[in-house]
């Protein structure tokens, strides 16, 4: 039967493994995008998800024909799949978007990559015509992030009937970083992005840049929303008529809506068996010290490097903090395909070590640190933060920033970077820092640890309900009606 609500997204609600035996088992992926969608589609019984087959494994329940109800999983050819997620997606856009790049030595536009960008574009093209067979006339499509971008142009010239939505879960390029791509890659971005007919942002820093890169044009000037959350795409409509526009489309919406979490769902959560039986561990090896929590992929965005920095200079600045304070950091795998990875996630062991070779005592080891994902221990860490660290470089919204306020038992201080797309909505209760900043970093972690209880309940009291304004039910029918609407 043809969905009237699809969702379009790389990553899928769950991934599989393969065991030796040959037994599949799926486990639930890590990200923004999977708890945001995966929580707001619980709401929508009806609606088909779109995703890429990410492993063998994945292609392996496909042929089997295991999969959730309402969930397809596409087998692109695997080669085909690398190109365009390693190779474009998570090295190319993820990069440009985030600004990553270490300029003397990248970007590289050559051949080799012309090639991945042919295998991007038939990644999109096969998206574009899962969408197309599986709509129903009329029907509603919300594509998700940067692996996506040519979905909407693509999907709009095979079935101008639809309603197209694109939603970016990370920062937009800033004009000199967008300006590197290739002239007609650029363009063919802008071409696929313009195709939707609403295109959404977690903040309005994001869509500013975007609208500056895409050189729109606002009839009535920037609009800045009414409320801090700023649901309010209304108030943001950009006719374009700019040459890169898909045949057929005038115009296309820009709007801001800004994931939140659900705080009952968090809640019940983290108070699980599971998670229970977690904090009794961790509580045994804590102690009575304060915690500094930070829960992050081993993302180069995420500047878990900093972060140690940071707490290292604390414990040279303030040695009063020495044998009071245990750092836990939870930085679990990813994308580690890509060697750049990899050798992030092994600066991030190798520094924490070094730092618990310099303080530590018999008694007292300063970094806790876990490299696997590990939810129920995340949760727990999150029910015992004394101080919350959120200091990315650059980051669309980053939901951890949002959960541990709702979740820390006895409240907690936020130190949150300025790059995070959070600080849009949390910034008036956090101690914002500047990410490349290690010495105000230690000094937030220092004024963080001091902060007088009342104060610290009564900025997270204030941070929890910014945090769940927009949960993702509500963030995801908000986009809805901004389309049908
Ligand atoms: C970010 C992206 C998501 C992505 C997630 C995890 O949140 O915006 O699209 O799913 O990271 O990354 P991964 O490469 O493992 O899907």
């Amino acid at each position: 039967m043809a969905s009237q609500v699809l969702v379009a997204a790389n990553r899928g609600p769950l991934s599989y493994a393969l065991a030796a035996d040959g037994t599949l088992s799926a486990r639930r992926g890590g990200g923004g995008l999977v708890s945001g969608l995966s929580a707001a589609l619980a709401a929508q019984p009806e609606a088909l998800w779109i995703c890429a087959a990410l492993s063998d494994a994945d292609r392996e329940a496909v042929r089997r024909g295991v999969s959730e109800p309402g969930v397809r999983i596409l087998d692109i050819d695997p080669a085909v799949y690398d190109d365009a997620y390693n190779g474009i997606a998570n090295s190319v856009l993820w990069f440009t978007h985030h600004h990553l790049y270490d300029v003397p030595r990248e970007p590289v536009f050559d051949a080799a990559f012309r090639r991945r960008w042919e295998s991007y574009a038939a990644y999109n093209q096969a998206f574009a015509e899962a969408l197309a067979e599986e709509a129903a006339e009329g029907a509603s499509v919300l594509v998700q992030d940067y692996h996506l971008a040519l979905v909407p142009g693509a999907l709009r010239e095979l079935r101008p009937d639809l309603r197209i939505a694109h939603f970016t879960h990370t920062p937009w390029a800033s004009r000199e970083f967008l300006d590197m791509l290739p002239d007609d890659i650029r363009s063919r971005l802008v071409w696929g992005m313009l195709g939707a007919d609403l295109v959404g942002f977690h903040t309005w820093a994001w869509a500013h840049t975007f609208m500056a890169g895409a050189h729109l044009d606002d009839e009535r000037g920037i609009a800045e929303p009414k409320s801090p959350a700023g649901v309010d795409p209304a108030e943001a409509r950009y006719v374009h008529k700019n040459p890169n526009s898909p045949v057929r489309h005038k115009r296309t919406n820009v709007g801001v809506f800004a994931l939140g979490v659900d705080g009952d769902d968090l809640r019940a959560l983290a108070h699980r068996p599971e998670v229970d039986d977690k904090l009794a561990a961790l509580r045994a090896e804590v102690g009575d010290r304060k915690t500094i929590v930070r829960v992050d992929r081993t993302e180069l965005s995420k500047n878990i490097l900093r972060g140690l920095l940071a707490y290292r200079e604390l414990l040279t600045a303030h040695p009063e903090w020495r044998g009071r304070v245990m750092h836990l950091a939870s930085a679990y795998p990813s994308r580690q395909d890509l060697k750049v990875y990899r050798d992030y996630t092994a600066s991030v062991r190798d520094l924490a070590t070094e730092i618990n070779a310099e303080f530590g005592t018999e008694d007292w080891q300063p970094v806790l640190l876990s490299v696997e994902d590990d939810f129920a221990r995340s949760l727990a860490a999150y029910r015992m933060a004394d101080v919350a660290l959120i200091n990315p470089v650059r980051d669309g919204m980053n939901l951890v920033a949002k959960e541990i306020p709702v979740v820390s038992e006895e409240g907690c201080a936020l130190v949150l970077s300025t790059g995070a797309g959070a600080y849009e909505e949390l910034r008036g209760d956090a101690l914002t820092v500047n990410p490349y900043d290690v010495s105000a970093t230690a000094a937030a972690l220092h004024e963080a640890l001091s902060m007088p209880p009342e104060e610290r309940t009564a900025r997270t009291k204030r941070l929890a309900a910014a945090a769940t304004t927009l949960p993702p039910a509500a963030w995801f029918t908000a986009q809805l009606e901004a389309l049908r609407g």
